[in-house]
């Protein structure tokens, strides 16, 4: 959608939202789960926008920020705003992003703090982050929650017709009339009989309660729906119906949603666009065509080489992922994706951390003949976080020149293996002390979702033209500084 036309604006812009969960151990706090990292999109009228990714990548806690059951660490959510209104916050607040970055902003003459000033009034008073309950409960009644597990999101101790006219109830001036004639409409459009009103929820199956749960959220005509895996509870033969009538309903009110699931061919059939997360962050996001055939993120690719082909005549290649994703407590530096990425670049974000174990293997004589003639190594110490690596030498080195020769030697041949990248990461080797060799490492950019091409976002260096440049200094073999100083 074209931010500029002022007839048309998204229904919901989510603009850098973070939420960071702390962790407590003996009442401090030890540090910080990054859920959700920086996720920007707009969403439109009537739109769906399917939200994918492995479990615990921030799915559930990105839709329940949205919907401020969990507050916000940091960024700004607009919702259902006029459309001059709602395109001259999504304006600033670009402009503003831009500008806290160093880059260009739409409107040059305009500094991050006069933008930053001018946006101050509008997130108090727009921002769904910002703003006061009562203004909450206004919004409530315009976004509604569906949930995972239907056995827990209803109350046991409530007749179905209480549990579908609770919201009516409170974020609504309808009074009992009104409320019991769209009760009987409601019953009949999830495909339920009248007298399923009077019964409790423990009477139904999995698939009947998520009916009750999709009558309940739709009872206000909400214009969005945030639908959290709604059928992975449920029976596969269960999931269709349900599927079904959720995409009629949608279509009939005309209804948004933000549909998220871990399964990608239900994100085919139910979204017009997606969202592909990894560790907090949206990597890839454009039409659902273009995810499923003509995927750009190494992530996307994985994922979605995991999913049987339509044709079974057709083969393709399953690209495993290597390891378990990295915990959100500590996630990897630079990409976050870097640890598992199989078109990883040297510039995508190696530390010392992930050298370490590697540097150490080289080192074992054991295992690599040709390290026997280099002095032992008694200790790697890490720049936690940092740059370089430190070896211990067990003696002091009195021929520094033959040992950095064959430490470049031992380098190389981990670098042309083929797994060698994080090797070919490192930028230099040299004595800091007479018993101390310093490994240093290049230093790492950090992607950021970009517009590749027309509505094709994505989040990876080989996309970023400037950086792809400059990371063809990989192909290079590498010279030790060291050796070019002395
Ligand atoms: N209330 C919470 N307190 C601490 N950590 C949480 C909380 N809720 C979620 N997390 C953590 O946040 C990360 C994202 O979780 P979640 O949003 O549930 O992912 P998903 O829905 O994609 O599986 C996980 O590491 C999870 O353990
Ligand atoms: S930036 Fe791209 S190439 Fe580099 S690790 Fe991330 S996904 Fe892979
Ligand atoms: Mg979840």
């Amino acid at each position: 959608m074209d931010s500029t036309n002022s007839s048309e604006a998204p229904l919901l812009y989510v603009s850098h939202v973070k939420k960071y969960f702390d962790i407590t151990s003996l009442f401090r706090n030890v540090g910080k789960v990054r859920a959700v990292d920086d996720v920007t999109f707009k969403l439109n009228s009537g739109e769906t926008l399917g939200v994918v990714g492995e479990t615990g990548c921030g799915k559930t806690t990105l839709g329940r920020t949205i919907l401020q059951l969990i507050p916000a660490t940091e960024g700004n959510i607009y919702f259902d705003l006029d459309a001059p209104l709602m395109n001259k916050i999504i304006e600033l607040e670009e402009s503003a992003y831009a500008a806290g970055n160093g880059e260009k902003t739409v409107d040059s003459k305009k500094d991050l703090n006069s933008l930053l000033e001018e946006l101050k009034p509008l997130r108090s008073k727009y921002s769904l982050t910002q703003i006061g309950r009562s203004e909450l409960k206004r919004t409530r009644a315009k976004m509604q929650p569906v949930f995972q597990d239907p056995f827990s999101s209803l109350d046991p101790r409530l007749l179905v017709k209480d549990i579908i006219a609770e919201p009516m109830r409170y974020l609504t001036n309808m009074d009992e009339q009104q409320i019991e004639n769209r009760l009987y409409e409601l019953i009949d459009r999830i495909g339920l009989s009248e007298d399923h009103l009077y019964r409790f929820p423990h009477e139904f199956s999995g698939g009947q309660r998520q009916r009750i749960g999709i009558a309940r959220a739709i009872s206000i005509k909400p214009k969005l729906l945030i639908l959290d895996e709604p059928t992975s509870a449920l029976d596969v033969s269960v999931q269709a119906q349900i599927l079904n009538m959720l995409s009629e309903i949608r279509r009939d009110m005309n209804i948004a949603s933000l549909f998220i699931s871990h399964h990608l061919n239900v994100v085919e059939i139910m979204s017009d666009r997606v969202a592909v997360m990894y560790l907090g962050k949206i990597v890839e996001l454009t039409s659902t065509e273009k995810i499923f055939k003509n995927m750009l993120h190494p992530y996307t690719k994985a994922l979605l080489s995991a999913i049987p082909s339509h044709d079974p005549r057709l083969k393709k290649e399953v690209i495993l992922l290597e390891g378990e994703m990295p915990s959100p407590a500590s996630p990897p530096t630079g990409c976050h994706f870097h640890t598992r990425c199989r078109e990883v670049l040297i510039n995508c974000g190696w530390s010392p951390q992930d050298l370490s174990v590697h540097v150490s293997e080289m080192f074992e004589r054991t295992r690599n003949p040709e390290a026997r003639d280099f002095p032992p190594v008694m200790k790697i110490e890490i720049d936690n976080p940092g740059l370089y690596l430190d070896l211990q030498l067990g003696q002091a080195v009195s021929n520094k020149d033959t040992v950095l020769d064959l430490l470049d030697r031992l380098i190389k041949k981990e670098q042309s293996k083929p797994n060698g990248i994080r090797f070919r990461a490192i930028s230099k080797y040299e004595f800091v002390s007479d018993s101390t060799i310093r490994i240093n490492l290049r230093k790492f950019d950090v992607p950021t979702l970009k517009e590749y091409s027309k509505d094709h976002y994505v989040s990876c260096l080989i996309y970023e033209k400037q950086k792809q440049k400059d990371s063809s200094q990989i192909l290079e073999p590498i010279m030790n500084e060291t050796d070019e100083q002395n």
